[in-house]
């Protein structure tokens, strides 16, 4: 298990470029099997969630190649509608592949899909979603089997609004028959990144970024070059970090609209913030006031997946914060590795009462999730002292030079591979 190892108290100075947003990639990836012409996705991050999302479109029988940052995808010859389980159980977006496959095959075959464990992530909605579209299902041994003659548009009303179960849905009635309505649908850019991908691949969605998404079926989608959209938590996490760790730092291409529930707060806790065109300016010093109350929501409300880092920042703000966490039931695994780093936390079901410290201490710590690690990484490098996070499969999940990127803005941090 790779580890870092991390000397605190370094101010944070200089520029970031900030990757293709990994939760918007993903569902490229799976739509890119609705053509059989060539897909190719510039800026493509090679973090391990977008290498297993590419190891299985080979298993469907694509052809992928990486150019520099460039992915070309040609599933001209994907004939195989299954997706074993050793990949599925890797990454829970392998469940998008449900509606791109059965869309292009008329059937599919996937395992439960895994992901971090933050909670009882279930794929009823998913399912009842397909099942709407025309599409019968069967479970059986830990699999999901899937099958369809026709897909049918119709009205779906989300119980709610999931980030995933809309995609899939988008995805499997892309080319059926009619017009499918989602109602409750999640909000979130990607979902809009989805959209304007698959409506240069001909479709015809609209409503994306709106509770109610509208999908008009059309016969065929032909190939695509397009750039993903910035990654809103990367971003989110660079700012943090400084925030954590005071000093000024840039953020190249990145998109402030997206994460306005976050630079919101961090301009009450008295962080200067600045935005130019695709460029977010950081500045923050030592002081930090207290971030009073955090609740995560669906978008545009505070993004779950930075409620970690913002714990971490909680830790060393003054006085309390509460941060309340709607959407996972489990995620607060980091909470006990940060009290190790000092931390004054006590968690009550889904709400983390955070006292504020002057500062945390170096500890060796281990990443239990993809977000959670990285708000490890965060307190180590605002800590006193040295500290090791150990188990980085989960970050490299989601960060690509993840330790490249915080060196060159001055942290002492180094990988050891284990
Ligand atoms: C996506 C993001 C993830 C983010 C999450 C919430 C990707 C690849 N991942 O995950 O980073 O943390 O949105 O913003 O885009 N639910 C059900 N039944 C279902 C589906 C979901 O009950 O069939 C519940 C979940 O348990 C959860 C809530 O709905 O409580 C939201 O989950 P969802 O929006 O589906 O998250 P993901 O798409 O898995």
């Amino acid at each position: 298990m790779d580890k870092f190892i991390i000397e605190g108290g370094r101010r944070l100075c200089g520029e970031v470029e900030i990757q293709s947003a990994k939760n918007a990639v993903l569902p490229l990836l799976a739509a890119s099997i609705l053509t059989d012409e060539r897909v190719i996705i510039h800026r493509c991050p090679r973090i391990r969630d977008v290498l297993n999302m590419i190891e299985i479109l080979c298993e469907l029988g694509c052809k992928t190649s990486f150019e520099g940052e460039t992915l070309v995808i040609d599933s001209a010859d994907a004939a195989n509608h299954e997706i074993p389980s050793a990949l599925a159980k890797e990454l829970r977006s392998s469940v998008f592949m449900l509606g791109s496959v059965i869309a292009r095959f008329g059937k599919a075959r996937i395992a439960y899909p895994g992901g971090c464990d933050i909670g009882l992530r279930p794929v009823d909605l998913h399912l009842k979603g397909l099942k709407s579209l025309n599409v019968s299902i069967a479970e059986e041994g830990g699999y999901i089997n899937c099958a369809c003659d026709r897909l049918i548009g119709t009205d779906i009303l989300l119980d709610c609004p999931s980030v995933g179960a809309t995609e899939n849905i988008i995805l499997a009635s892309v080319k059926g028959e009619g017009v499918t309505v989602i109602r409750n649908a999640a909000k979130e850019p990607e979902i809009c990144d989805l959209q304007n991908f698959l409506n240069r691949m001909g479709a015809k969605v609209s409503g994306c970024g709106t509770s109610t998404v509208r999908v008009e079926g059309v016969k065929k989608l032909h190939g695509v070059e397009y750039t993903p959209i910035p990654d809103r938590i990367e971003a989110g996490t660079f700012l943090i970090a400084a925030a954590m760790c005071g000093g000024e730092v840039a953020l190249k291409r990145a998109s402030a609209d997206n994460i306005a529930a976050l630079i919101h707060k961090l301009r009450e806790i008295s962080c200067k913030i600045t935005v130019k065109n695709d460029k977010i300016y950081i500045k923050s010093g030592s002081a930090r006031k207290s971030l009073r109350m955090i609740e995560t929501m669906p978008y545009p409300g505070f993004p779950t997946d930075l409620q970690a880092p913002v714990t971490a920042l909680a830790c060393i703000s003054e006085g309390s914060t509460v941060i309340v966490e709607n959407l996972f039931e489990t995620r607060f695994k980091h909470v006990p590795e940060l009290i190790r780093m000092g931390a004054d936390i006590t968690v009550r079901g889904r709400a983390a009462f955070v006292r504020g410290v002057p500062v945390l201490h170096g500890a060796d710590v281990v990443a239990g999730d993809l977000r959670g690690g990285a708000a490890l990484t965060l307190a180590a490098l605002s800590a006193e002292g040295m500290s090791t996070v150990t188990d980085l499969s989960h970050i490299d999940r989601g960060y690509s030079e993840f330790e490249y990127k915080l060196s060159a803005l001055g942290a002492k941090i180094r990988r050891i591979r284990v």
